[in-house]
């Protein structure tokens, strides 16, 4: 059998580890950004009587149509705009990638930020250049505005706001780029629910944008939808390579639910975790920790032992995040999304007792 395998599957792909997420046990997830509120019981019972005859004995809607209409409603889209579903939206980074990337042009992003960008890139064996943020995670427009001269990059990705950093970059900064850019440019709005700046205004101004969502973060990270808005004459490109039926009946169905039926609920969310994220980051800053702000549901922080304090916090109940070599930048920082205010007192608890054992 090993030899088959070292005989037949791609050497890269043999050199890859998996995406690998341990199993949380009981533990406080504050490793993930997801939205720690469930739903109230009657929302649930409206939800399950709505999917009662939901025919799931056949392909569902391989156009969304049902679905895309109540994300057009929730996020004031008209139907100038063209919308495509993904099961999530790092799904939506492959078709991109396939049909924009021919295998010669680079996919580029600044550095640091969400990972799959470059591992979808390298499946793909699309080259990938990351182009680093100054030190205090601004855009360096110009270092990327150089590179793109250099590289000639067919897709750019710009996470708005930036995962792992949490910050927005200086809108003047974001056009430059946007407009010196010789291929197309991605805005991915993952944290867009708990942002001061959308982009989808930007949609009209440059005719190399598109923009990517999901409604992973503000509370339905489970149900797998994400999706792309842009010109209709791109989404019609880029649909070509998305697989048919890639959003189940059930995944829809739920999703148009929550949309419409669900939209206070989950608005409501939204806004408790943005005073959860604010009181968090009083509470680190007060106990003299360097901190970034963030405009999306998850903060860094700074700590000398970044490994040994996640540890630390690992063992004492709590998940987050240890990005220590993640990248050079990050060499000292530490990811939390904001919980619950249960979950961000029990995160406080135990960086605590971490920070006072290394003393
Ligand atoms: C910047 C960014 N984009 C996209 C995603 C993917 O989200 P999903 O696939 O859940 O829609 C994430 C997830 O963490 C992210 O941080």
């Amino acid at each position: 059998m090993r030899g088959w395998i070292e005989r037949t599957v791609r050497t890269d792909v043999q050199a890859r580890t998996a995406y690998a997420v341990a199993d949380p046990g009981t533990a406080i997830r504050l490793n993930q950004m997801e939205n720690p509120f469930g739903w109230p019981a009657d929302l649930w019972r409206a939800c399950m009587e709505s999917l009662s005859g939901a025919e799931i004995n056949r392909y569902p809607d391989a156009a969304g149509r049902e679905l895309i209409a109540a994300i057009r409603a929730h996020d004031d889209l008209d139907d100038a705009w063209g919308v495509m579903l993904g099961n999530g939206s790092d799904e939506i980074i492959q078709p991109l990638i396939q049909a924009i990337c021919d295998g010669a042009r680079p996919v580029m992003a600044p550095a640091p930020s969400f990972v799959m960008f470059e591992v979808i890139a390298g499946q793909c064996r699309v080259p990938y250049v990351g182009v680093d943020l100054n030190r205090d995670f601004s855009l360096d427009a110009d270092g990327l505005i150089a590179a793109m001269q250099r590289h000639n990059p067919a897709l750019l990705f710009l996470a708005q706001p930036n995962n792992p950093t949490g910050n927005l970059y200086d809108e003047a900064d974001l056009r430059r780029v946007i407009e010196a850019c010789p291929g197309l440019v991605i805005i991915d709005e993952a944290y867009g629910p708990f942002s001061s700046r959308n982009h989808q205004s930007w949609l009209g101004q440059y005719p190399n944008l598109l923009v990517m969502r999901t409604f992973s973060k503000m509370g339905l990270a489970g149900l797998r939808c994400g999706y792309l808005v842009g010109d209709v004459a791109w989404i019609e490109q880029i649909n070509k390579v998305r697989l048919p039926y890639n959003l189940g009946v059930l995944n829809q169905a739920v999703a148009r639910f929550a949309l419409t039926e669900g939209r206070a609920v989950l608005a409501q969310q939204s806004a408790a975790l943005r005073v959860g994220r604010d009181q968090l980051f009083d509470a680190l800053s007060a106990r003299g920790l360097r901190v970034h702000p963030s405009e999306a549901n998850f903060m860094l922080l700074e700590v000398d032992q970044p490994s040994a304090v996640n540890a630390s916090i690992a063992a004492q109940g709590v998940l987050i995040k240890d990005l220590s070599k993640a990248h050079p930048m990050l060499a000292r920082c530490l990811r939390v999304s904001i919980g619950t205010d249960a979950e961000n007192a029990a995160f406080l608890a135990a960086l605590d007792v971490a920070l006072k054992a290394q003393r």
